[in-house]
């Protein structure tokens, strides 16, 4: 392509460390996208004439053709996807492809394709993360008053629902949906037609690719247009969150799914047995998400060290932008497809959680509030008070409702039997009805609320 100003041949290792072909393949289709889109506009203004148009448009079809059947020739000698398709759409139609390049540089073309690829992924991420949501919330309709600990330092706490567990998680994926989105809105601008970073002398019409690519406007300014890669890295920064929360909730479910635990069971579709151990069933999927967030987190901060201190405009160090971008978007996609399986296929086990549910005096708190409702102590007085309640049933080797009055009595004479209505798993969650409390009622009335949102 610059064999004007060069006599002699690249080394084989200058080849080697330019050479991108065998990953930016992966933004072919949207490199043709944005070819059609140049060239129709290029014959609009009268750039080139509307039969070298023609020809070009029935040569990047033919390209498009060969890209999707998988038999384009992709090779290393013409270094990147930009080379490569206009390569072969001059074996296709001759000379007039060398007309195609006018106005325009490889450095807005990588620019645009790069960010039609990170779009159109965007887009993917909001469909597989709402389809994540419709999988916790049907096991949150299904378990609104499904009894388990809720833990704080992984210590049995206070009583809540299984529902409202799942819950929490479609509110977290519900915001790493929003991030997405805003981060899309942000990144809808076209940088075609900033050409190598000056912008161009032809009366190109930025306005008429940029609607053509379904932007939203031509970027401002050619320097930021060619050298921008911000919206690569807050795509990853979106990703690494929403690989964070998948973490998390994967974490859950070794645990839940754990011996010690019996909180859920995933079936045969989603475990593992082992080699030697013919008892064994393994949260194989669970941990491998729980893992994948290590290379998506690893992407941003690979990206952001590249994007470091570069001078502007377009450096070849940006070339290294794509393969943490298209790496961890693969991790992501897999990883929520195969949290979205493991969420509908898992199955609670009602009875370990409410037994556990009940455990660990899980209850106290319900007895501090009594105190200060019935007798009138301040809260602070009440959580000493159930303290030693709860030191005398723990020497006693006793549940706090089992506890006789008297013994309760000896810590407060004026404790009467109304207490023992509070000491119940079910009726501590029943009595969280404060707004985006635990209660059945409002685990009922969120669930009501997600499926119309998830409906659309
Ligand atoms: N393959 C290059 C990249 O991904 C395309 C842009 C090349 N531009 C240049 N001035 N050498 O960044």
């Amino acid at each position: 392509m610059w064999g004007g100003r060069f006599s002699d041949k690249p080394s084989d290792i200058m080849q080697a460390i330019n050479v991108s072909i065998g990953f930016d393949k992966h933004m072919a289709e949207q490199d043709v996208r944005g070819s059609k889109a140049h060239a129709d506009m290029l014959a609009m203004g009268g750039i080139i004439t509307d039969t070298d148009n023609a020809a070009i448009q029935q040569g990047l079809d033919d390209v498009l053709g060969e890209i999707r059947a998988g038999t384009f020739p992709y090779r290393d000698e013409f270094e990147d996807i930009h080379l490569n398709i206009e390569a072969r759409l001059s074996e296709f139609i001759g000379e007039t492809a060398g007309r195609l390049h006018t106005a325009r540089s490889r450095n807005d073309q990588v620019a645009t394709d790069f960010r039609l690829w990170v779009r159109d992924q965007l887009d993917g991420f909001d469909e597989s993360i709402a389809h994540l949501q419709r999988a916790l919330l049907g096991q949150a309709k299904s378990h609104t008053d499904t009894l388990m600990p809720g833990f704080t330092h992984l210590q049995v706490a206070q009583p809540v629902t299984f529902g409202h567990h799942m819950l929490a998680y479609v509110e977290m994926f519900g915001r790493d949906r929003s991030r997405f989105t805003d981060c899309r809105r942000r990144m809808n601008e076209s940088p075609l037609g900033a050409a190598a970073l000056a912008g161009t002398p032809y009366p190109i019409d930025r306005d008429m690719t940029s609607s053509a690519l379904g932007f939203d406007a031509p970027m401002a300014n050619s320097l930021d247009a060619v050298s921008a890669r911000d919206f690569a890295l807050e795509a990853l920064s979106c990703a690494s969150i929403c690989a964070t929360h998948l973490s998390r909730l994967a974490e859950e479910i070794v645990i839940w799914t754990s011996t010690q635990f019996a909180f859920v069971s995933l079936s045969d579709k989603f475990t593992t047995g082992s080699s030697i151990m013919p008892q064994k069933r393994n949260p194989d999927a669970a941990e491998l998400v729980r893992a994948k967030v290590g290379r998506i987190s690893g992407a941003l901060v690979s990206l952001t060290m590249v994007m470091k201190g570069l001078p502007l405009a377009y450096s070849k160090d940006m070339q290294e932008d794509k393969e943490p971008v298209f790496e961890a978007f693969a991790a992501l996609s897999l990883a929520l497809a195969a949290m979205a399986g493991m969420a509908a296929d898992l199955t609670p086990n009602k009875a370990n959680m409410a037994k556990a549910a009940g455990s660990a005096f899980s209850t106290a708190t319900d007895l501090a509030d009594w105190l200060v409702r019935e007798l009138g102590l301040p809260f602070r007085q009440a959580h000493h008070a159930t303290g030693e309640i709860v030191a005398l049933a723990e020497r006693q080797g006793k549940a706090l409702h089992e506890l006789s009055l008297a013994d309760m009595q000896s810590v407060k004479p004026q404790i009467h039997d109304g207490v023992y209505d509070v000491l119940s798993a079910e009726n501590s969650v029943a009595s969280r009805t404060s707004y985006g409390g635990t209660a059945p009622v409002n685990v009922k009335v969120q669930a009501g609320i997600w499926r119309k949102r998830l409906a659309d």
